[in-house]
């Protein structure tokens, strides 16, 4: 079986490689309970800045052993056979499935893997176990994640869904440090394609929304801003401190550029008892000055949270989906708009690649089979 993969720790070294097919007797890794293993045709794989960073090599591990790594991490697929003991899906559904496996830790023996304290984790396509950017996968009914046939089209952002559902879960869950928090005002930052669905599902929530980005052209990025009823700044006009003193400090700040320099920067735009939610993985060794007593004093004296927030378990994958389906009648047909660059097939590694630094691009996916109906 054809699967695209890379040599982790050697840039550029994305190339088609010939792995065995998997089996529900032999899938491939050691996360599959006998008897509730689950094979899935692949669909669609979305491909995001982690992919390029790991082509970078500047991140991922291949499987112990291994010299390579399949990439892809947000998989949309069919089911195609089941284990005897499995209950929960059948052949023909539509699913997606989930990224990190449990390690040792208490969270992950509590099926809390996504905040697992071990230093290791295994992600698919990521660190340690093979990813989905193949014509098949086999994983344990635990890990799949139904997604509703009325998704068909957009089925591929689950996996980005699940990343926006739970930062901002976090916050909220945090924020009950507080006794009573009633939100009103966000800032996003960035307006790709996690700052969009996280614009989405603050909208949802009832929440006036302001989105910041960099683009000197936002285009379509401003237009699927403003149709899910926010409002799009562009940073090369008006600061997040400017935007702050204008429409007010927000409650909420979600940070999703992938800029660790903005991570930083928003933090003196929040507002009292507020709460930022950090996003972004960062690689590489930056410095940079920050005034960090005018910022300890307002944080302490502001009662301020910050929160970091990354991967998502089942949970989050549901609630991302909800949001994916509500969101889909509340703002009809826009959501698939953020499906701006489909690649079929796996036969241009390099192109595939090459595809991540466009700037315009909001979700590039590749195709892997048509979509049954
Ligand atoms: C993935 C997450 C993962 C994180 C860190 C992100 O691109 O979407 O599932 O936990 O990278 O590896
Ligand atoms: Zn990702």
């Amino acid at each position: 079986m054809r699967a695209l993969a890379v040599h982790p720790g050697r840039p550029h070294s994305a190339h088609v490689a010939d792995i065995p097919e998997p089996t529900l007797a032999e899938p491939g890794h050691r996360w599959v309970r006998n008897g509730h293993g689950v094979k899935v045709r692949t669909l669609q794989v979305g491909v995001d800045a982690t992919d390029g960073e790991i082509n970078e090599a500047l991140y991922g591990l291949a499987p112990e052993g291994a010299d390579e790594l399949v990439l892809g991490h947000e998989v949309f697929g069919v089911v195609e056979e089941v284990g005897v003991s499995v209950k929960s899906v059948r052949p023909g559904d539509l699913v997606t499935c989930t990224v990190r496996r449990p390690g040792k830790s208490i969270y992950d023996q509590i099926g809390r893997n996504d905040i697992t304290s071990d230093r290791t984790y295994y992600e698919r396509g990521i660190c340690l176990i093979n990813g989905f950017l193949s014509a098949k996968f086999v994983d344990d009914e635990e890990y799949i994640v139904r997604v509703p046939r009325g998704l068909k089209e957009i089925g591929v952002l689950s996996e980005p869904a699940s990343v926006c559902a739970k930062g901002i879960e976090q916050a909220y869950l945090a924020q009950r440090r507080l006794q009573v928090w009633e939100p009103k005002l966000a800032f996003v930052m960035g307006a790709g394609q996690i700052g969009q669905l996280t614009t989405m599902m603050l909208r949802l929530r009832g929440l006036e929304v302001y989105t910041l980005a960099r683009g000197e052209n936002p285009g379509l990025k401003q237009e699927l801003i403003e149709a899910f009823g926010a409002t799009y700044i562009s940073t090369r006009h008006e600061s997040v401190q400017q935007l702050a003193g204008r429409v007010g400090a927000p409650d909420l700040i979600f940070e999703a550029t992938g800029n660790a320099q903005v991570a930083f920067d928003c933090m003196s735009a929040l507002g009292l008892n507020g709460a930022l939610v950090w996003t972004s993985v960062t690689g590489g060794e930056k410095l940079a000055e920050v005034p960090v007593n005018k910022i300890n004093l307002d944080w302490v004296l502001g009662n301020k949270l910050l929160v970091g927030s990354v991967n998502g378990n089942r949970y989050h994958f549901e609630r991302g989906l909800a949001d994916l389906a509500l969101g889909e009648s509340m703002y009809p047909g826009v959501i698939r708009r953020l499906l701006t660059h489909r690649i079929d097939g796996i036969d241009d590694p390099a192109g595939i690649m090459r595809q991540l630094e466009d700037g315009t691009a909001l979700k590039t996916y590749v195709s892997l089979s048509e979509i049954p109906d």
